[in-house]
């Protein structure tokens, strides 16, 4: 059975097919890249399969469970955690306090422990978490830092390990490597084998070919909302209607 499970996937805005039809399964443990020109709805399959949108039509299983109308938290809950496309840090908390609160958010209310004033010992699972984290993301040295002053690469980065705080056991990522230089990227696309590694299934939406090649184990097309195809980083580089519809769109992406 495949982790994930997409049938047939509809959304519509007003007149607007952001999604059409759509069909794709993603593997437990595999980097699965899903690409597309801007505009091609993938997005909007982020917000339908973490349930910020309803789907129009069809059906999203997650490890075997219709999961199409349950609320984010409860999709959460299950292991299945997005990031944003933009940033969303609390800017003016230190790097330890965001994956802090990350963990807090998702912590089971413990509400005997709530009751009989362990509330400490919670406290203190919360903080060697997100100590762990910060570690294995490579921010423990900043962790005192101010969100606002980490360089932009690490911003993505400190994104990444708030988003590992909710305990994912599938991550859909919207473009972390937006706006990094050379030396940001192989960093960040490091650390993506690194989390792949600790067992997490990792959906990737992203323009940087150099990262969506180098890591994808599969590689999934979409232009104006329908599949376009689908396959092997190198079966999609050499693939016609991909070069065509989507490379031949970005004069960069096709020369790399
Ligand atoms: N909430 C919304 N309301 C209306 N139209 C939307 C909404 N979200 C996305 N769209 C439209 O759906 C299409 C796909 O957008 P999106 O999923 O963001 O594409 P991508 O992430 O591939 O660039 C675009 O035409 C976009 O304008
Ligand atoms: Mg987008």
């Amino acid at each position: 059975m495949p982790l994930l499970e997409v049938d047939n996937l509809t959304r519509r805005f007003g007149g607007l097919s952001a999604v059409s039809d759509l069909s794709f399964a993603v593997e437990e443990g595999e980097i699965r890249g899903l690409i597309g020109p801007n505009g091609a709805g993938k997005t909007t399959i982020f917000n339908v399969i973490t349930g910020y949108y309803r789907p129009t039509a069809g059906r999203i299983s997650y490890r075997g469970e219709a999961i199409a109308g349950l609320s984010t938290n409860q999709i959460a809950r299950r292991g299945l955690v997005r990031t944003f496309q933009s940033t969303t840090l609390f800017q003016e908390f230190s790097v330890f306090k965001n994956v802090l609160v990350g963990c807090h958010l998702h912590a089971p209310v413990n509400f005997v422990s709530a009751i009989l004033g362990t509330g400490r010992g919670v406290e203190r699972q919360a903080e060697s978490k997100a100590l762990e984290i910060l570690e294995f993301m490579g921010l423990a040295a900043r962790r005192d830092a101010l969100a606002s002053d980490l360089p932009h690469g690490l911003q993505r980065v400190l994104g990444v390990a708030v988003a590992l705080a909710a305990d994912p056991h599938l991550l859909l990522l919207d473009e972390p490597f937006t706006g990094m230089n050379p030396e940001e990227t192989r960093h960040m696309m490091e650390l993506v084998r690194r989390v792949r590694a600790r067992g997490v299934t990792l959906l990737l939406v992203e323009h940087d070919m150099q990262a969506v090649m180098g890591l994808c184990d599969r590689i999934t097309v979409l232009n104006f909302g329908r599949l376009l195809a689908e396959g092997s980083p190198a079966e999609i580089r050499a693939h016609p209607d991909v070069i065509e519809a989507y490379l031949g769109a970005s004069g960069d992406a096709a020369a790399s």
